[in-house]
């Protein structure tokens, strides 16, 4: 990666504000946004549409060849395209969500969709976040943030947003959801989530949004002034 492209990873456990604070820095920066999670979720949506075993990764594999993922920007946000077809909010349901550290732990599936995010960035600069981005993905960024934040805030963000998407949700249930996706995606064998040596950690449990939105565009223009542009 050369030295002026601007990559930035942002990695951290499930809920702890990666995806929020990613979208506003692309929006205010002029990046673009990649949500790496969405990929492993579509791939697991479409899994469980046509009633794959979730270990099975030869079959998986088969289906992902043929699925297209791809992002649009909106006025309403970003959009998910799984062949064509918008997935957005089917990707963020129940089912999904427990289904897709099961499908994301395959190497296989790994392997593929990391070569699809190194792709989406190349040539533009980007803001991609996830789980591997900072060790796996782009183990060169020039910015790496791992974001991390206490179970209890992290489910209490993940009930907000459900109940203004409409979904239904039970906070102590969402509670232990979160540590099992925690700990089976910390203890995966492939790219499990971790924190790069020379990623800066940020406990967002007692910040605001504004507030860790500032501090990682701090860090960004410290290194890439050119962005204000
Ligand atoms: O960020 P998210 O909650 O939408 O991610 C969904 C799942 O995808 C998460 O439980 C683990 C997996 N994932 C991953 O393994 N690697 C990534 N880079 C991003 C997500």
């Amino acid at each position: 990666m050369s030295d002026n492209q601007v990559t930035v990873a942002i990695d951290g456990p499930a809920s702890s504000g990666k995806s929020t604070v990613a979208k506003r820095i692309a929006d205010e920066l002029n990046l673009i946004y990649v949500d790496s999670g969405a990929m492993y979720r579509t791939i697991t949506y479409v899994v469980l549409e046509k009633g794959i075993d979730l270990s099975d990764q030869d079959s998986i594999m088969r289906e992902l060849n043929q699925v297209s993922i791809e992002f649009e920007k909106t006025a309403d946000g970003q959009l998910v395209y799984c062949n064509g077809q918008d997935v957005t909010d089917e990707i963020r349901q129940n089912d999904v969500t427990n289904a897709v550290s099961a499908v994301s732990a395959h190497p296989k599936v790994r392997a593929e969709l990391v070569e699809r995010q190194r792709n989406l960035s190349q040539k533009q600069p980007t803001i991609m976040d996830g789980r591997d981005i900072g060790t796996v993905v782009f183990p060169d960024a020039n910015v790496k943030v791992f974001l991390v934040a206490s179970v209890d805030q992290r489910a209490e963000r993940r009930f907000k947003e459900n109940t203004l998407k409409g979904i239904e949700s039970d906070l102590s249930k969402l509670k232990q959801e979160i540590s099992a996706r925690d700990y089976k995606d910390s203890t995966r064998e492939v790219s499990p989530l971790t924190k790069a040596s020379d990623a800066i950690e940020i406990d967002t449990t007692s910040l605001s949004i504004d507030e860790v939105v500032e501090k990682i565009t701090a860090i960004i223009l410290g290194k890439h002034p050119e962005l204000l542009k």
